[in-house]
């Protein structure tokens, strides 16, 4: 255990950035401990993923970050939510992938059980280890959670794509937002797996969402200093940015990622639900065109569906899910410092 009385715990308020750049969490490889230490050593603030991880995995991590640094850091999680299974959507889009995975020679499974991530377990984690700031992704937990991260005075934020969903969130206790625009790479974060995407956009859902009495800090799409300065001046207090952390030797980005990121046959992104089932932006790769329309909103168990494929084709950009926000082509193999000093829009 480590001796928390060496760390500043006051409760993380996102307006007192030295640099108002948050690292977004990147679940499933990218986000890594070195990462979230550097971010928010060079005075930004860095958030780790735990969605996918155990509660023991999570705990380790969280001590990796304090191993390398002082400086207040977060932690992401996802907010489950059970639906009913539909296995007759689920096997047809599993008969569909079976041609594919057998190119592979990765095999698929029948029918994956529910899980919900360990949210309980990773929750006490949290509350226990203190970190500075808990954030969630996909919903708004129960009152009662955030009303024990608050008696904590750790800070909790929560990740909303419509108006509606910001204001459940500040009913609930949320001390922060992070208004997360069509433009972000990766999951959205919409509360409801079965809801149509709101499609909106970072800067108008800042302008929605910044009466609501809290600290707004806006995601998606920053490929410059120049989208960091438009997220702050439509109301927000900080830019999370994601996509531009992914080339950065400190991010676990897996090498056909990284090369992606950086080849121009890749000319666009678009969102999809067919590698998890929920919908995700990615750069459209051969995956994407021929899934996108038949994938089910079937999650977790559509991710679950493909996590084989996607191991036995890690090496292949056609195949693995390629998440990048719109500002894809801003993204540079430069250290993660040097990516918060170049998104500062101070300097
Ligand atoms: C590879 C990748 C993984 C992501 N994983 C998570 C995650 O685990 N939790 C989360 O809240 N957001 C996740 N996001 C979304 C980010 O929090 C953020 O909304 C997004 O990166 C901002 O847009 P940008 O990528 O255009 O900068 C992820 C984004 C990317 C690119």
């Amino acid at each position: 255990m480590f001796d928390l009385s060496a760390f500043d715990l006051s409760a993380f308020d996102p307006s007192t950035l030295a640099v108002p750049i948050v690292g977004a969490p990147m679940a499933g490889g990218p986000s890594t401990p070195a990462l979230t230490a550097a971010i928010s050593a060079a005075g930004g603030f860095g958030i780790l993923a735990g969605a996918y991880l155990s509660p023991d995995a999570l705990r380790a991590e969280i001590a990796a970050v304090r191993a390398a640094t002082d400086a207040p850091f977060g932690v992401n999680l996802f907010v489950p939510e059970e639906l009913v299974f539909d296995a007759a959507a689920f096997d047809e889009y599993r008969a569909r992938l079976l041609p594919l995975a057998g190119m592979f020679g990765a095999e698929l499974p029948t029918a994956p059980a529910y899980t919900d991530d360990a949210f309980a377990a990773k929750v006490d984690v949290l509350l226990d280890e203190r970190v500075a700031a808990v954030s969630f992704t996909f919903g708004a937990p129960a009152p009662k959670v955030y009303a024990a991260f608050a008696d904590r005075d750790i800070a909790t934020v929560t990740t909303v794509t419509t108006l509606d969903e910001a204001r459940i969130a500040v009913a609930s206790g949320s001390t922060a937002l992070c208004a997360q625009g069509i433009e972000a790479g990766g999951h959205r974060s919409t509360f409801e797996i079965l809801a149509d995407d709101s499609e909106i956009g970072v800067g108008d859902l800042i302008v929605a969402v910044a009466g609501l009495g809290v600290p707004v800090i806006g995601a998606g799409g920053v490929g410059g200093v120049d989208d960091v300065r438009a997220i702050l001046a439509a109301g927000a207090v900080a830019a999370q940015v994601g996509t531009l952390f992914l080339p950065t030797p400190e991010a676990g980005t897996r090498a056909a990622h990284r090369a992606a990121l950086a080849d121009p046959r890749f000319t666009a992104t678009a969102t999809t639900r067919a590698y998890s089932g929920r919908l995700a932006r990615a750069l459209v790769n051969d995956f994407v065109r021929d899934f996108t329309d038949v994938a089910p909103p079937v999650y977790p168990q559509v991710n679950t569906l493909t996590g084989p494929l996607r191991r036995a084709a890690a090496d292949d950009p056609q195949v693995i899910n390629l998440w990048a926000g719109t500002g894809w082509r801003g993204a540079r193999p430069a250290s993660a410092a040097e990516v918060v000093a170049h998104l500062n829009p101070n300097n």
